[in-house]
């Protein structure tokens, strides 16, 4: 038996973060064990970076490292032992994040992006990633009626979000067999449904 690795992506205020536990519960149910874990992040190093990294000003290139510092160490000691012990990951960002944020929106060669992954997690991709697509004024919306203080990436402008989510798009556009484009203006049940729809088709353990 093998786990699977399953990322989330998209925008700040798509309902990552909402469906990853939910998931985490659903797969409990059937008899999975599941770690749920978040980039940047996911270990105490990479939580120290995180902080830097959502706080901190700092060039694109220093950005793109500390993501992929925080990757290594995230990638290493915790994602793939446990998809080595079968268990499932659930991961809220990964690597498409990276092309997404310093890629699209602060306009990184993707090529720098590629031998980063190569480096630090080779070949292996996630078995399947959820992209929460929506419309950036209705993320913004749900951002601001959580109503918190907004972290560095949460502050940039319009034109930013946009290219972002576009980079997302083309991703996905890129990555059919991967990558699956959830329509996140749609309603919490509704989308709970077609999650539940795309990770039993996608089960094989
Ligand atoms: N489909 C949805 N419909 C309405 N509100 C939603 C939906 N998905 C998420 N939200 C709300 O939007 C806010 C942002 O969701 P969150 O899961 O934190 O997004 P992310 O982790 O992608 O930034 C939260 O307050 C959440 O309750
Ligand atoms: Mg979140």
């Amino acid at each position: 038996m093998s786990g699977k690795f399953i990322t989330f992506e998209g925008i700040d205020g798509a309902g990552k973060s909402t469906h990853v536990d939910w998931l985490a519960g659903v797969l409990r149910e059937r008899g999975k064990t599941v770690q749920v874990t978040r980039e940047p992040g996911g270990t105490p190093l990479g939580e120290r970076l995180r902080d830097l990294l959502l706080n901190e000003p700092m060039r694109v290139e220093a950005e793109t490292l500390l993501m992929f510092a925080a990757r290594s160490e995230h990638w290493a000691e915790r994602i793939e032992p446990a998809l080595s012990r079968g268990e499932w990951v659930i991961c809220d960002r990964f690597s498409d994040a990276t092309y997404a944020y310093q890629g699209g929106g602060r306009g990184l060669e993707k090529s720098k992006l590629q031998q980063l992954e190569q480096w630090v997690f080779g070949r292996r991709q996630p078995d399947l990633t959820l992209l929460f697509d929506l419309p950036l004024e209705v993320a913004r919306e749900r951002i601001a009626v959580a109503n918190r203080p907004l972290d560095r990436f949460e502050q940039e402008r319009a034109d930013f979000y946009q290219r972002v989510r576009q980079a997302y798009l083309e991703r996905a556009h890129a990555h059919p067999e991967r990558i699956r484009v959830i329509d996140a203006n749609n309603s919490l049940d509704h989308i709970h449904k077609q999650l539940e729809q795309i990770i039993l088709n996608n089960r094989s353990g």
